[in-house]
């Protein structure tokens, strides 16, 4: 039996490649940070974690390292993932004067492996929480959106993250058909990182190379023309220089991965059952995640597929959303939750 302590608080967590986000029962979204640390590799000790951690991104001296300990939604870092949890939830702890956390909602992207998904739990266990239960990423998202997940309506989920793209068919609270995709905005950062280094011969660091993509990115052609102007190394002189890139060239880099994302989508429609795959037609696809914010990817799937695309409000937030909606109704969705009735052998 678990004991969990009367005091103790509940959260949802979002463990995303790119960014964490922490809800905290009856308070909402307490940490929205990117999934980054510093830590000294002469020492162990941990320098930096999140937004002050990613500042230092391709700044650091030989010594101290800045890594994401999350690739592709995974964990591939087990200790300095846990170390990013228990820092949030440490500091989330000493803010709200209370002692423990007894229940956490952990969104998990939906193709892991029982190892993968144990290892999401032990780390949320090992950084202070008494009883982790993950839940499948889009349905976490489609909670947030307020989607009609209980009824016999199909509702499409594709979320675009950093890492991921979780593309899922959702009807009757369960999960009909989903693919998982390696390739997300931080495939678009590298595309343009690439394509910066082969046409102008300017070395760039990945925090420039997604600066691009904010400031000029887009999947389809722009009504007003982009361009930017960016510095990094000429690798041919080895000397600083700056060049100015347009959105028309940054949208070439980009073209191939966003087909791919493109076409695993038309795949998971190719598969549905044609009842759902009517539903999806009549209700839309619903898209998410960061990746969803780029300008125009709504139209360009909407556009290539035939069916009408639309992004869901606040997108960078709506699985840490689901999941505190699910925390705070534990009961109600119970049976969403992969690992409802096995409790964990605990001593206190
Ligand atoms: N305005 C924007 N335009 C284009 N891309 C954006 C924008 N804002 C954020 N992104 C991209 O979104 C990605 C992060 O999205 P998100 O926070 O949803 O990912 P994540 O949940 O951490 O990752 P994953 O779900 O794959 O584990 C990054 O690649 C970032 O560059
Ligand atoms: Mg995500």
């Amino acid at each position: 039996m678990i004991r969990i302590p009367f005091f103790s608080r509940n959260i949802g967590v979002d463990l995303g490649t790119s960014n964490i986000l922490i809800y905290l029962d009856k308070r909402g979204i307490v940490i929205n940070e990117p999934s980054i640390v510093a830590f000294n590799t002469k020492t162990g000790k941990l320098l930096a974690v999140g937004e002050e951690a990613k500042k230092m991104l391709g700044r650091t001296p030989a010594h101290i390292q800045v890594i994401r300990p999350l690739v592709n939604g995974v964990i591939s870092d087990f200790e300095m993932s846990q170390e990013i949890l228990r820092h949030f939830l440490r500091k989330l702890a000493k803010q709200g004067s209370f002692m423990s956390y007894g229940k956490a909602i952990v969104g998990v992207p939906s193709n892991l492996t029982e190892v993968e998904r144990k290892s999401v739990e032990d780390a949320v266990m090992g950084a202070g929480v008494f009883q982790p239960y993950v839940i499948d990423e889009p349905l976490a998202a489609a909670i947030g959106a307020r989607l009609p997940i209980d009824e016999a309506i199909a509702s499409m989920i594709v979320d675009i993250g950093g890492g991921t793209t979780e593309i899922a068919i959702i009807s009757m609270a369960g999960t009909v058909t989903s693919k998982s995709l390696k390739v997300a905005g931080d495939k678009l950062t590298d595309d343009i990182l690439r394509f910066v280094r082969e046409e102008f011969k300017l070395a760039v660091g990945e925090a420039t190379a997604e600066e691009i993509k904010l400031a000029i990115g887009s999947a389809i052609p722009l009504d007003q023309k982009l361009e930017m102007n960016i510095r990094g190394r000429d690798m041919v002189s080895g000397l600083p220089k700056e060049i100015v890139i347009r959105d028309t060239q940054v949208r070439a880099a980009i073209a191939k991965s966003l087909r791919s994302i493109v076409e695993a989508i038309r795949e998971v429609l190719e598969i549905a059952p044609p009842e759902l795959a009517g539903d999806i037609l009549k209700r839309g696809i619903n898209i998410c995640g960061g990746g969803s914010l780029l300008r125009g990817i709504d139209q360009l799937i909407s556009k290539e597929l035939s069916v009408a695309t639309m992004v869901i409000e606040d997108p960078l937030t709506c699985v840490a959303r689901g999941t505190g909606v699910v925390i705070e109704n534990l009961t109600h969705y119970e049976n969403l939750l992969d690992n409802p009735l096995r409790p964990k052998e605990i001593k206190l």
